[in-house]
Formats: structure tokens, sequence, C-alpha cells
């Protein structure tokens, strides 16, 4: 039985990065908890507010939020954390080399309906000495990221991590707050015949992701040749999880209800860490244009099209958009 501390040691992660993984972690097992109690604790339903984004925040947003960011401001090896629902990034510890950016509580739709969340976090190395309220010391492509994570609220607590070196499965015990490893070296399979996609779309995408869904419809005596299924989890921690354990391919692509967004997603704390842990597993991610990690971000809050999950097939979508 591993726990995560030793697979961290044994992995050559330094002290002061596990501290700050570890605090992530501390505010996880948290909101774990204040979703296990849920109505009990009162923690469903919406607020009166709105985060900068324009999306009305759940309480469990909030709380979620609260929780990261108040265990991570006090963190020595924290500059600055960015957050879904924060509008501005926050500093930390002027002396802190670590920058931290989430999403609290990814799928919130689902909270209210008992269904599966997660949170998204990635962790990069302030480049130059800019404090972290200041998000231009943010501005990383994710291929600078040195952590990606997620913990997945599921019929039970799972964390997925990636700290550059494979991607490694622990399973909370809550009899000893711990996360146990129960899978190690997960690798995403490269075939698969199962999409994910939110099909209520369809008539705002481009032409390029129109064709290849068509396709996928057609079936076995379609251009693609198989028998697709589909899956729509409406939480991206969720599907990224199936994918991982048992490949698929998970889209958010660009489409244009509001041409002045990229896409649906944000960048740097939903592109990007999954697209590290995907890539860490041996599957691919990209905007259908561009690796997803290459992109080089504006803001905190920039979206993205997202393609990401089994090898051939994100390289099959890839394809259509070079057609
Ligand atoms: P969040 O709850 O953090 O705002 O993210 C929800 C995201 C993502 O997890 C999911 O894949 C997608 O939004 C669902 O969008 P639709 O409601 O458009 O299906
Ligand atoms: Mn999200
Ligand atoms: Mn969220």
């Amino acid at each position: 039985m591993k726990r995560l501390d030793q697979i961290l040691a044994n992995g050559g992660v330094n002290a002061e990065l596990e501290l700050v993984i570890k605090d992530i972690l501390v505010a996880c097992k948290d909101i774990n908890y204040k979703l296990r109690q849920g109505d009990l604790a009162g923690i469903l339903g919406s607020t009166e507010d709105e985060n900068i984004q324009g999306e009305t925040q759940k309480m469990l947003d909030v709380i979620s939020n609260d929780l990261l960011k108040d265990t991570l401001v006090t963190n020595p090896y924290v500059r600055g954390v960015g957050s879904e629902e924060e509008d501005y990034t926050i500093a930390a510890n002027s002396d802190g080399k670590y920058l931290v950016t989430f999403d609290p509580l990814d799928g919130s739709s689902n909270i209210d309906v008992n269904l599966s969340v997660g949170t998204i976090f990635s962790i990069l190395e302030a480049q130059n000495n800019q404090p972290g309220n200041n998000q231009e010391v943010f501005l990383q492509n994710g291929r600078k990221q040195v952590v990606a994570g997620y913990v997945l609220y599921g019929p039970s607590a799972l964390l997925v991590l990636t700290t550059g070196s494979g991607v490694n499965l622990f399973t909370l015990d809550t009899n000893i707050g711990e996360f146990i490893l129960t899978k190690q070296a997960i690798q995403i399979p490269v075939d698969t015949a199962e999409f994910a996609i939110n099909m209520s779309n369809q008539r705002f995408w481009e032409p390029e992701m129109k064709q290849y869904i068509d396709d996928c419809l057609k079936g076995e005596t379609g251009p693609l040749g198989k028998r697709y299924n589909m899956r729509w989890v409406a939480s991206m921690v969720a599907e990224v999880h199936r994918i991982l354990i048992r490949g698929g391919v998970f889209m958010y692509p660009y489409d244009n209800r509001d041409p002045s967004k990229a896409g649906k997603l944000r960048l740097m704390y939903e592109g990007n860490p999954m697209s590290m842990i995907v890539e860490q597993a041996g599957g691919a991610s990209s905007t259908g244009r561009m690796d997803i990690m290459d992109v080089t971000p504006k803001g905190i809050h920039d979206r993205v099209p997202v393609i990401l999950g089994s090898k051939n097939e994100v390289e099959k979508i890839v394809g259509y958009h070079k057609k």
C-alpha cells in the first residue's frame, strides 16, 4: 500500500512542491467531505452572484473556491493563485516560486442532481519576480506546467496526478484521510469508438466538426468504418477520467454561439491541466489546429476549443481540420 507522499518523494518532487500539492489536497478532502454531507450541510443551490465569466455561481463553487484559495495563499511556496471563480489572480507569498490555477468545482451543474463533479488544478513556476496579483506572471503555455491533476468526487474520491513522468491514480481512504495509490502509469488506449460531445450545439459547430460527427453517426458502413457509442456527463473531470480508464474522445469544440469566445472551456485551469494528464498517459489533445499546450494565453480566463483523448482518434479529428 503506497501513500501519495511516498510516491512524490520517490518521483523526485522537491519538498516545496510537495507541500503545495498537499495543500491543494487538504482543500479537496474538505470539498469531498462537504459534498458527501450534501443537503445536510446546506451546500446545494445557487448564490445570487455571477463570476467574471457571466456564470451564476453555485454555493459549492464559492465554498470550494474559498477552501482552495484560503489554504494556498498562506503557503510560503505559492506566489499566487488564479481561479475560475476569481476575477483576478491573487497574490500569496512574494518569495514563493509556484503559481497555482484551479477550477474549484468542475461540472457544477451536476451538484444539485447528485452526479459527479471534480476539482482541476495546474502548477507553474514563476519565471520572473512579478507578484501573484499581476496576471502576466501566469501567462505561460501549458508545456511549462510542472504538475497537473484532478480530484473526481464520484462514488469514491479519486486523485489523478502527473508531475511530468506518467500518470498515477490514487483513491481516498476516508478512514485515514489519505490518498492511496491504486493504479500506476496509466495509458489511454490509442483507439476508440466512443465520443463525448454536447450534440445540442451541433448547428453552431464549424463544418469540420460537423463532418466528423456525421461520419461517426454513419457507423460501420460510413467512412470511419466503426459503430460509435456516445457519452456526455457534462463534467470534464468525469469525461476525462472515463477516457483515462477505457479510452474515448472528449470534445468541446469552437462554436459560433458567441463568436468573441474561442470555446467554452478555459485554457489555464481546464484545457492545459487535462492536456498534460492526457499526453502523459499516451493520449493527445488539440484545438483542432494546434496542440492545446502550445497555445499562449493572453489572460487568465482565456477559452480554448478542446479535443482530447485516444491518440489515433484525436489525430483523425485533427485530420478533418486539415482537409
Ligand atoms: P464548470 O462547471 O467548471 O463551469 O465547467 C463545466 C464545463 C465542463 O466540465 C463540461 O464539460 C461542460 O462545461 C458542460 O457544458 P454544457 O453544459 O454546455 O454541456
Ligand atoms: Mn469546469
Ligand atoms: Mn468550475
